[in-house]
């Protein structure tokens, strides 16, 4: 959970090259209404009131699959994405940066469903994982030649857009993510009735309080046309407050709360238990004081002590059942960078041809935020602004991680300072509600989420419980 144990093996992933002008692409019928005539056939959007951003995309329609190779170097979505729906790929471009987005409309009712922009962690870790791995429209195959539909994909109850992660550090992506939803409600006026949620993982629990916290703040100086319809956040193993975080790695390593421990043995274990004191002392100056001097101390201590008999032990970070196999311990990373970096792929996805090859994860977009400590930003006030704002907060834990774990995760939101803290411990020790996944609890706007032996990556272990819970959640019902 230390800004660096996260960032060298991820917390999951960002950037798919992502890094350049929109090449020609062909432009296909576009679903949603565009703002008028002359913009139908648009592939760039401005905004005056955002100069130095714009927006550039390409419909893809699952209609055409039959006459796919109109454009033979074209192919259609659905040649190398079953299950995919109707939508757009493209970027987001400011100066030099392009980020890409992917875009699917909703399998059951995209003209009503809500809008949901998906966020993978990091940093500098590609969204097109999570897309792929996760939550999209497809699953790819053992080796990456091919892919097959994903039954449980979030797009059966959303519009999803998959974004990914920015170069310089969450407050200033918090702008960019701002402007891109002002340009998509440009070019796509009707979607502005759709309640608006940010979902995401991991890191996202650093990106997604200050960009949700960014767009609230934007709406209370905006004209009610220009402001975003934002409902809630969805956060799945977040990292919040590596300061409260840090020592749960020595729960999960050495105790039995996943329900399979203890991983680690009674040896280490002894010396880890001696070093939590002063870990959390440790992190508590780092926290008191946020210096990079006093906060390195810390992470190197809590770095050395409570997370590399882990690292060590060959067990997968995202998941306690499991061997650590392959990058980011997760075989199946190796298929999805094959996939990603195949030609039509490339070109079914709308990603300009001057991209470098697909990377899981970028060192360079990670360095630029360890450069700017961004990973001792503590976003728990963040979340309780949200909460008092009425935006309803989802944290959801896979019960069998170890990077982002649930006994972190339950620290955090047990001791959040806000509102309902009173009332949201009281549910939590006496009032916690069995579902299929697992335990959950409320009060008032706040949700928390467990899912017994998910790892990391929820919707990847779990598919149908994730689905179940999205789908109760934007439909605001409780887990059953
Ligand atoms: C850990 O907990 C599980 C589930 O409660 C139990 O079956 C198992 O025996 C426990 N393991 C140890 C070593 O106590």
């Amino acid at each position: 959970m230390m800004l660096r144990a996260f960032t060298a093996a991820l917390c999951a992933p960002g950037v798919i090259g992502a890094i350049f002008a929109q090449g020609e692409q062909q432009q296909q019928a576009p679903l949603l209404a565009a703002a008028d005539d002359s913009m139908a056939g648009a592939k760039v959007v401005t905004h005056e009131a955002h100069p130095h951003h714009s927006l550039s995309f390409t419909a893809h329609s699952v209609d055409d699959a039959t006459t796919s190779s109109s454009d033979d170097k074209t192919p259609n979505i659905l040649d190398v994405c079953p299950g995919a729906t109707n939508g757009y790929t493209g970027y987001l471009n400011s100066g030099s940066k392009h980020f890409y987005f992917a875009y699917f409309e909703s399998r059951a009712s995209p003209k009503d469903d809500p809008l949901v922009m998906w966020i993978n962690g990091g940093p500098g870790c590609s969204s097109m994982t999570g897309l792929l791995m996760e939550l999209g429209p497809c699953a790819i195959d053992d080796g990456g030649e091919s892919a097959h539909e994903n039954k449980d994909s979030w797009i059966n109850a959303a519009n999803v857009f998959s974004w990914t992660s920015q170069l310089v550090g969450t407050f200033a992506a918090s702008e960019d993510i701002y402007a891109f939803m002002q340009l998509w409600y440009k070019a796509f006026p009707d979607s502005r009735s759709l309640p608006f949620s940010i979902a995401g993982e991991s890191y996202g629990g650093h990106y997604i309080p200050v960009f949700a916290s960014h767009i609230n703040d934007m709406n209370k100086i905006s004209p009610p046309e220009l402001q975003i319809p934002l409902e809630s956040v969805l956060i799945g193993n977040g990292i919040f407050a590596d300061t409260v975080q840090a020592s749960s790695s020595y729960d999960i390593s050495c105790t039995n709360v996943t329900g399979i421990g203890p991983i680690l043995k009674d040896g280490p274990c002894k010396k880890m238990a001696a070093s939590v004191p002063r870990c959390e002392y440790l992190m508590k100056a780092c926290e008191d004081y946020p210096d990079p001097i006093v906060c390195k101390g810390a992470y190197d201590f809590c770095g050395s002590e409570l997370q590399n008999p882990y690292f060590h032990s060959g067990r997968n970070f995202y998941d306690v059942s499991k061997p650590c196999v392959g990058p980011l311990c997760y075989p199946i990373m190796k298929s999805i960078t094959t996939f990603l970096r195949r030609d039509n792929v490339r070109k079914a996805f709308g990603v300009n041809p001057d991209t470098p090859k697909f990377e899981a994860c970028s060192d360079k977009v990670g360095d630029e935020f360890r450069r700017v400590n961004d990973g001792l930003i503590d976003t728990r006030p963040f979340v309780a602004r949200l909460l008092h704002s009425d935006i309803r907060v989802l944290i959801y834990v896979g019960t069998y991680d170890w990077i982002c774990n649930f006994v972190g995760n339950e620290r955090v939101f047990g001791s959040l300072p806000w509102k309902g803290l009173a009332d949201f411990r009281y549910q939590q020790e006496n009032n916690k509600q069995v579902w299929e996944g697992g335990l959950w609890w409320e009060s008032g706007m706040l949700r928390y989420v467990r899912i017994n032996g998910a790892g990391h990556m929820v919707p990847f272990d779990k598919p149908k419980h994730a689905i179940n819970m999205f789908s109760a959640w934007l439909n605001k019902k409780p887990l059953v």
